[in-house]
């Protein structure tokens, strides 16, 4: 993929100032029947350009988790800071890329829906208009700028939500299961087209998985929670070069780790 990272402002040197780092993290729902405890003391801490996946079972309290540092829901205890500046609500500096291929507005054209986010920016027509063109270009859909969400395929209407989050200049792309609705052969290829945006942006990733699978191809490191009130049961570092392979040897020995830390 061709990539000019020049308007993405992505390329300051690393700080030792974790992207995202999550200290003694605690959520309870109010619920009927007392409380529900999603999140029991999560410490986590992501360098800039990192990729992590979280990997746990379904309800453990991943969603919960990335609402939380997507500001869209408040910790019960504990603090959640991006960039070193505490996460009070949803901001500048982090987007979400959710399951949902419809989270685009059907209303409005490609162009329109990555220019979106960039709606409040005080900048000219052509300025927008080239950061679109740039991030559009990152995610690979350069050509398909005036087509509508329901001309896309669920793939390209995930890759529109990147390139909206990347449009923003986000230093931090939250996911969550952004690929569980696609098919297997297009999420393979959304796999391969995640690392080059992720190796061309140097944006730190968030994804959140229960596919081991995918976990182990995209990630530098694996988080695996504990089933409800998710902790952190087990970190795995992937250290292996991409394209990675399902079929290599060492691929099958932190696969077997996760299985055997989720029950299997
Ligand atoms: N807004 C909410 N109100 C009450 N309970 C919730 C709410 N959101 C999530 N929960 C509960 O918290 C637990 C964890 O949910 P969630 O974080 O969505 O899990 P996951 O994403 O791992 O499937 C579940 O038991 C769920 O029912
Ligand atoms: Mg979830």
């Amino acid at each position: 993929m061709k990539t000019d990272i020049s308007l993405m402002a992505h390329g300051e040197p690393r700080t030792s100032t974790p992207a995202i780092d999550v200290r003694g993290l605690r959520k309870t729902y109010p619920d009927p029947s007392g409380e529900v405890r999603a999140i029991d003391g999560i410490d986590l801490a992501l360098g800039a350009g990192e990729f992590v996946c979280i990997l746990g079972p379904s309800g453990c309290g991943k969603s919960s988790l990335l609402n939380i540092l997507a500001g869209f829901e408040n910790a019960t205890e504990g603090s959640a800071l991006l960039g070193g500046v505490p996460i009070t609500g949803p901001a500048h500096g982090q987007g979400v890329v959710f399951q949902d291929t419809a989270a685009l507005f059907p209303w409005l054209n490609v162009r329109d829906n990555v220019g979106f986010g960039l709606r409040n920016a005080a900048l000219s027509r052509a300025g927008r208009a080239a950061k679109v063109d740039e991030a559009l270009r990152l995610v690979g859909l350069e050509g398909f700028a005036r087509k509508w969400p329901h001309q896309l395929s669920g793939g390209m209407r995930q890759l529109v939500s990147i390139a909206r989050v990347l449009v923003t200049e986000s230093r931090v792309l939250l996911m969550d299961e952004p690929f569980g609705a696609l098919d297997a052969l297009t999420r393979q290829q959304m796999h391969r087209r995640l690392i080059d945006i992720w190796r061309a942006t140097g944006v730190t990733v968030l994804l959140i998985t229960h596919s081991v699978d995918e976990a182990l191809y995209l990630a530098n490191r694996v988080v695996v929670l504990s089933p409800r009130p998710a902790r952190v049961a087990l970190e795995i570092d992937v250290p292996l070069p991409f394209p990675r392979e399902t079929t290599d040897a060492e691929f099958n020995r932190l696969k077997a780790l996760a299985l055997r830390q989720l029950g299997f």
